[in-house]
C-alpha cells in the first residue's frame, strides 16, 4: 500500500476551497487525505464542510495567545500530531510567521484571488475593480515570508467586467479557484513541483510505462 501525502488545511471562512480539494480527493484526482482542517474562527463553515466528511477539525482560539508566533506554535503542534507535509492555506485570513513556514520548507501553498503579483493582500477583487483591470484571475503560491510574494505555482485568468460588483467578480474567481488549488496539490503530490530561483518548473508527469515501438 502507498503513503498517502498527508494535508493540513488552515481555513477562516465559508471553507469553498477546502470543499473543492475534499471533493477532488473523494474523486480520486488527488492522491492524498486531509489529515486535520484548523481554523482560528469558531464559526467558520469550513469546519463543517470538514466534520461532515469525517475529517478532524478544530478551532483555535488565537485570542489565548498573547502573539503571532505563539499562536503559529500551536497550529505546528497539531499539524505535527497529524503528520502533516503540506499546509494549505485556503482563506485564511492571518499573516502566517517563520514560527509555521520553517518546519514546512517549500510545502506551504495559498490560494489568492487576483493575478500576482497584482493585488497582493486583502480585498483583491475590490484593488482589481477600483484599478479598472480587464483581465484579473487567481493564483495558487508557495508561501513565503512577505505577503502573497512567494512562487507562482499555477494561475488562471478571469476577465472582470464594468458592470461587476466585488461580489460578482469574486464569484467568477472562485470558479476557477476551485479548479486550480486542487490541480496544484495533484501536482505537489505527485512530486512535481520543483524551484528554479523563484520559478515553479513543473516536472511532465511520470512515463506511463508503455515504450514506443521502432519504426
Ligand atoms: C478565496 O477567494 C481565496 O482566494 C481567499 O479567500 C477566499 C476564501 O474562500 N484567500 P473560501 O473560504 O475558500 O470559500
Amino acid at each position: 500500500m502507498t503513503v498517502k501525502l498527508n494535508i493540513g488545511v488552515l481555513v477562516s471562512g465559508n471553507g469553498s476551497n477546502l470543499q473543492s480539494i475534499i471533493d477532488s480527493l473523494e474523486a480520486g484526482r488527488i492522491d492524498a487525505r486531509i489529515s486535520c482542517v484548523i481554523s482560528n474562527n469558531a464559526t467558520a463553515y469550513a469546519l463543517e464542510r470538514a466534520k461532515r466528511h469525517n475529517i478532524s477539525a478544530f478551532h483555535i482560539d488565537q485570542r489565548a495567545f498573547p502573539s503571532r508566533e505563539a499562536f503559529d506554535n500551536e497550529v505546528v503542534v497539531l499539524l505535527r500530531q497529524h503528520s502533516v507535509q503540506l499546509v494549505a492555506l485556503a482563506g485564511f485570513n492571518r499573516i502566517v510567521t517563520p514560527v509555521l513556514l520553517d518546519p514546512f520548507p517549500e510545502s506551504v501553498v495559498n490560494i489568492h484571488p487576483a493575478l500576482l503579483p497584482a493585488f497582493p493582500g486583502r480585498h483583491a477583487q475590490r484593488q482589481a475593480l477600483q484599478h479598472g483591470v480587464k483581465i484579473t484571475g487567481c493564483t495558487v503560491h508557495f508561501v513565503d515570508r512577505g505577503t502573497d510574494s512567494g512562487p507562482i505555482i499555477i494561475q488562471a485568468a478571469v476577465p472582470a467586467y464594468d458592470t461587476d460588483t466585488e461580489e460578482t467578480l469574486a464569484a467568477r474567481i472562485l470558479v476557477e479557484e476551485h479548479i486550480i488549488y486542487p490541480q496544484a496539490i495533484q501536482l505537489f503530490a505527485e512530486g512535481r513541483l520543483s524551484l528554479r530561483g523563484r520559478t515553479v518548473i513543473i516536472e511532465p508527469p511520470p512515463a506511463s510505462g508503455l515504450l514506443e515501438a521502432d519504426s
